[in-house]
């Protein structure tokens, strides 16, 4: 799986993702995240890839034409790699608040694809025509505002990356948890079996694998119920 993100902040979302276990996925060649500079692919002097909106308002807008030549750059590159000139079909999601709320079936979905843009906003958001050409997806991360698509981004890559075969060394954890079967999950606990005065439940200890699984799928069901009505209402009807 390759992940290309366009931003102007190349470094954030290098240093986001070069650690912990996207850092070592990526090293063992599992995926690949590229941060192109949308800077770079400025058309005047100054590297200038902002101005001001038509019809007035504050803030600058990102133009279109940088944004445009760096998907293009990207296009070429991944044409190269899969010996191929034909790669429309490859997705390109923009972050925005504006966007289709992310979860973990969209998670699913783009880590089906071989290849998967990512454009980060800046400023007072991006000019609609280049969005309009190439954005396929528009994803956001919450009902709330942030200064730029980065951080959703990361998140995106992140979400999407531990669902690639391999990347998570237990093969079955990203089954197990929250959100895959549409609960969230049970509480978990380890060494010492007292802490602080509290213990370890006691049907954890009791070597009953049985005892223990209605015991996790109980508390799943117990947690979601207070935590998430809106999950537990859509996981009631699906499973009567
Ligand atoms: N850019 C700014 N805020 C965002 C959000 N909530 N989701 C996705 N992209 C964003």
């Amino acid at each position: 799986m390759n992940f290309h993100v366009m931003t102007l902040f190349p470094d954030m979302v290098r240093a986001g993702l070069s650690e912990s276990i996207i850092g070592r996925a990526a090293e063992k060649g599992l995926l690949s995240v590229e941060a192109y500079n949308i800077r770079d692919f400025a058309f005047n002097k100054h590297n200038k890839v902002d101005d001001y909106t038509y019809g007035g308002g504050a803030g600058m807008l990102m133009q279109a034409e940088p944004v445009y030549r760096c998907y293009e750059d990207i296009l070429r590159r991944i044409a190269v790699r899969r010996n191929k000139e034909d790669v429309s079909g490859v997705r390109v999601v923009y972050m925005t608040p504006q966007g289709k709320l992310f979860d973990q079936d969209i998670a699913s979905e783009f880590a089906k694809e071989e290849d998967l843009i990512l454009l980060c906003g800046h400023y007072e958001g991006i000019d609609e025509r280049v969005l309009e050409e190439i954005v396929t997806d528009s994803v956001s991360v919450g009902d709330y505002v942030l200064t730029g698509g980065e951080i959703p981004a990361m998140a995106v890559v992140d979400a999407v990356s531990r669902l690639v075969p391999g990347v998570l060394h237990n093969g079955d954890s990203s089954e197990t948890e929250s959100f895959s079967d549409g609960l969230l999950e049970y509480p978990q606990y380890s060494r010492p079996e007292v802490w602080h005065d509290r213990k370890v439940p006691s049907v954890l200890l009791s070597g009953d694998h049985a005892a223990v699984d209605r015991w996790r799928h109980e508390q799943a069901l117990l947690r979601t119920k207070e935590r998430r009505p809106d999950l537990y209402e859509a996981y009631c009807l699906k499973h009567d």
